[in-house]
């Protein structure tokens, strides 16, 4: 069966980071094919993978509204776009949703669009959706349920609240969330005592459990800052050691 894994958590605090961690995670322990699904309007995900993005759902969603060639089906069509956009690299592949729909969606354009997700997901032992803020993005995709719901946080007190929050307002979302994991990152080291209790009262009143605590990393500033690729980050820096036993804890029963 085909697992979901999302990223949720306030603007900046780490979520396409850790999607780009995760990528090179799944590659490095070979759980392979994986779908990166890129669903942040902003899209930049793929900034962090060097990979280049021609085509996205978005524009496809666009195409559908208007004349198609002759003798094909919308779900043909979809289906075929949807192939096209697909950015196949070893191991996994990306989609980047691109622009949402304006005011007027065209919802069979959306219709389509799920069919030829839901048969594309069987295709990929993990499916990993980066999000921008808000939660709104969750429910419109489409997901039957999500295994992983990884939460980033900043490491303040506002910050572990908004992570409460977010995980608080998932459970009236018509989705089901199996797991919730609160990612404090960019976390000082050693962890302020204070800061340690407020991530265990957070956790203690809400149905996250602590994923770990991601330090804050000059390696991961000077990846992003070069534009290589975090798949180059290397074995031994101090951050992928860490993430990688927190990935390890999450993802064990899987
Ligand atoms: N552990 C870390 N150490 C140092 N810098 C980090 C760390 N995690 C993330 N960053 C930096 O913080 C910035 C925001 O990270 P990122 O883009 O992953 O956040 P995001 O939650 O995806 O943001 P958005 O809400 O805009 O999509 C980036 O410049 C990234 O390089
Ligand atoms: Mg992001």
């Amino acid at each position: 069966m085909t697992k979901v894994i999302a990223l949720a958590g306030k603007g900046g605090t780490g979520k396409t980071t850790t999607a780009a961690l995760l990528t090179r995670y799944l590659l490095k322990k070979k759980l392979t094919p994986f779908l990166l699904v890129d669903a942040d309007s902003n899209a930049n995900l793929n900034e962090l993978l060097e990979l280049n993005v021609d085509l996205t759902l978005g524009t496809i969603r666009s195409e559908l509204k208007g004349d198609l060639p002759p003798h094909i089906t919308r779900d043909q069509f979809m289906e075929m776009k949807v192939h096209q956009a697909l950015i196949e690299e070893t191991g996994f592949d990306l989609l980047v949703m691109g622009q949402p729909d304006g005011p007027g969606c065209y919802c069979a354009a959306n219709q389509h669009l799920a069919m030829t997700m839901d048969k594309l997901a069987d295709n990929y032992r993990y499916i990993i959706v980066d999000n921008e803020a808000g939660m709104e993005h969750l429910s419109r995709m489409n997901l039957r349920s999500i295994d992983h719901l990884l939460i980033t946080s900043d490491p303040s007190a506002r910050g572990i609240l908004t992570a409460k929050r977010i995980s608080d307002i998932t459970a009236p979302l018509k989705l089901e969330i199996k797991n919730q994991h609160l990612l404090v990152n960019r976390a000082p080291q050693p962890l302020p005592a204070a800061l340690e209790a407020k991530i265990n009262e957070a956790v203690t009143e809400s149905g996250m459990a602590l994923g770990g605590i991601i330090p804050s990393s000059d390696d991961l500033i000077h990846q992003e800052l070069s534009g290589e690729s975090y798949l180059k980050l290397a074995d031994n820096a101090p951050v992928i050691q860490i993430v990688e036993s927190i990935f390890d804890s999450i993802f064990a029963a899987d």
